[in-house]
């Protein structure tokens, strides 16, 4: 199946180069290759291709960037879909948007099933959401949105390897503990991904992240334990729990956005893996192959 993927220079998108299934004729474009604000480019582009399947993993995810560059997110999360998805009908491709738990509001206190109630925060929120409808409206029986959370992985930039720099440079550190999610590997996430597209019928809205919760506090020192056990680093710091008032950032973040995986674990007949068995996988990976980006 000839596979069109967006973002490719990305987290997920080199991931899901890295596990592409046999039988996949894969094409790949980085930004650098294809800019998705770009209408006529897209079109051009993807016309070329004639994909069967286009997967969107490029997006402006600087969620703090967002609030004060609010076009340039709604550009890249919202229209740039958009244009993906008329590419996508006038070739008869399905379309893969990949979206987020930000475009809910956090004040749940179980897990979001993927029908329930948007309501973000920001204006990173509001431009995937915006997202979401646009691919949704222009092919509502042949696109998925798959929404996940809390994404690291060896490539690019992410919380674990942010705090395994900042661990080994300082002698303590500070670390929100009242937001709560479900730390996401995007090596897993990116399978995921690809088993639910062997479901030719499959479409709408599904959410697939690791197992199980924890703070941002919580990740961090799960984090240090295990990067100290594989010799990551070298010596222990103090982890301190401050709550999000210590910590004020441009955008406003949920306090509790763990999505409900269950409609998903049952179509690809399988569990989610627990997010630390995840992270011991995705540092191990690091140790490997120190050396990339
Ligand atoms: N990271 C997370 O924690 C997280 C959480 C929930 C959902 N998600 C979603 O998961 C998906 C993948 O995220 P990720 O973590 O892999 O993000 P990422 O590492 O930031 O990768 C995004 C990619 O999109 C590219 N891009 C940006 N603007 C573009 C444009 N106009 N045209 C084409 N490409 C463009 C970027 O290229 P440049 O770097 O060259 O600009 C980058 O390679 C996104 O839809 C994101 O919203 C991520």
């Amino acid at each position: 199946m000839k596979t069109l993927i967006l973002g490719a220079g990305g987290q997920l998108g080199r991931e899901l180069q890295q596990s592409c299934p046999q039988g996949v004729d894969m094409v790949a474009a980085t930004h650098a290759q294809l800019d998705i604000r770009q209408q006529e480019s897209v079109l051009s582009f993807v016309a070329e291709c004639q994909p069967e399947l286009i997967i969107n993993a490029a997006a402006y995810t600087a969620v703090d960037g967002a609030e004060s560059k609010p076009d340039l997110a709604v550009e890249i999360n919202a229209e740039g879909p958009g244009y993906l998805a008329r590419a996508a009908e006038r070739c008869g491709a399905r379309l893969l948007q990949v979206s987020t738990d930000f475009v809910f509001d956090g004040q749940a206190s179980a897990p979001y099933s993927p029908r329930a109630e948007t309501r973000p925060l920001g204006v990173y929120g509001h431009s995937k959401l915006a997202g979401e409808c646009r691919v949704q409206e222009i092919l509502p029986m042949h696109s998925l949105v798959l929404r996940t959370a809390w994404v690291y992985s060896r490539f690019g930039h992410n919380f674990v390897k942010t705090m395994l720099k900042l661990m080994a440079e300082r002698d303590s550190l500070r670390v929100v503990d009242d937001q709560v999610g479900a730390p996401t590997w995007a090596r897993g996430l990116a399978q995921a991904l690809w088993a639910l597209l062997e479901h030719p019928d499959a479409h709408g809205i599904y959410h697939w992240t690791d197992a199980g919760q924890c703070s941002w506090h919580a990740f961090a020192r799960e984090i240090q334990a295990r990067a100290l056990a594989l010799g990551l680093l070298d010596r222990e710091i103090d982890i301190e729990a401050i709550p999000s008032s210590e910590y004020p950032t441009p955008a406003q973040r949920p306090a509790y956005s763990v999505l409900d995986l269950g409609s998903t674990e049952t179509l690809l007949d399988r569990p989610a893996q627990p997010w630390q068995s995840q992270l011991q996988a995705m540092l191990e990976d690091l140790k490997t192959h120190p050396e990339e980006d």
